[in-house]
């Protein structure tokens, strides 16, 4: 058990130009599986633009991540995002809320690109042409056009996180949620995918392994079997944590892998 590591004060050390007004807010919320409680009375309020998830395997980033893009019922509590409740109004999350995960063949339904990022798009609300429009400017924007009518199953699997990422830019969200989304990518497709994902204006809470991949964050969040253990700058909870992750990796506690 973790004890004594201190909550850093965040909002302050924000950048100004990243300031937004409160658009992130997790009130007590708990999710429970089966009478186990995977996440405890979680609090979270944050106007960062780029928040970072860490903490062990079995911590309960995904839950949490899945609970912030309205996949899962909170058991109790509350998320708000961006003023709207995630898992109430599926059409406001659809609008708002991108989601990325570490497996794009979880993700991707249908056989052509084309198909994959319209689909998106029409269920938005966009009609047939806007679709269709949408799609090819997002091709265009990431000098995919010649991929328009190309089989999905014929792409790499660091294509297909691209495509992943193409169909939920498309949709233009406010905050994209991603759990784990360069997992297993080459250090060059890693870097390009997480480039193209930063160069959009919206929002990312990111969930990962890698340290690296948020050391420029405004904030980070680590978790701790379902609890939030410290918040605050990357500096800061950064290092504590991979002093913490060496620390245990010292030792031969691997029980938080049994839940
Ligand atoms: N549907 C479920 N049924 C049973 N247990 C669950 C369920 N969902 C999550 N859990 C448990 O909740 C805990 C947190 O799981 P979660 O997937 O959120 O962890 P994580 O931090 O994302 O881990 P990892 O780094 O391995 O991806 C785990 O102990 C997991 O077994
Ligand atoms: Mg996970």
């Amino acid at each position: 058990m973790v004890i004594g590591i201190p909550s850093f004060g965040a909002a302050d050390v924000l950048h100004p130009a990243r300031k937004r007004p409160a658009f992130l807010d997790v009130e007590d919320l708990v999710y429970e599986v089966d009478g186990n409680r995977v996440l405890d009375r979680m609090n979270i309020h944050s106007s960062a633009a780029r928040i970072g998830l860490i903490g062990r395997n079995g911590s309960g980033k995904s839950t949490l991540a899945r609970l912030l893009g309205g996949l899962l019922e909170p058991s109790s509590g509350r998320v708000t995002i961006a003023g709207l409740n995630p898992w109430h109004d599926r059409k406001g999350a659809l609008a708002t809320i991108g989601i990325l995960f570490q497996n794009p063949d979880r993700q991707i339904i249908f056989p052509i690109v084309e198909e994959e990022i319209a689909f998106g798009l029409r269920q938005q609300g966009h009609s047939r042409e806007e679709a269709e429009r949408r799609t090819g400017e997002i091709l265009a924007i990431f000098g995919k056009t010649h991929w328009k009518d190309a089989p999905i199953s014929c792409l790499s699997q660091g294509q297909k996180h691209l495509l992943c990422m193409m169909s939920v830019l498309a949709m233009r969200p406010k905050l994209v949620i991603a759990d784990e989304p360069f997992a297993g990518l080459d250090i060059p497709t890693r870097r390009q995918i997480k480039r193209y994902l930063e160069m959009s204006e919206c929002g990312i809470i990111l969930v990962t392994h890698d340290l690296q991949d948020i050391a420029d964050y405004d904030e980070v969040y680590w978790l701790d079997r379902g609890k939030l253990l410290a918040q605050g700058h990357p500096d800061d909870v950064l290092r504590c944590y991979s002093k913490e992750m060496n620390r245990q990796g010292e030792s031969d506690d691997i029980a938080i892998l049994a839940g």
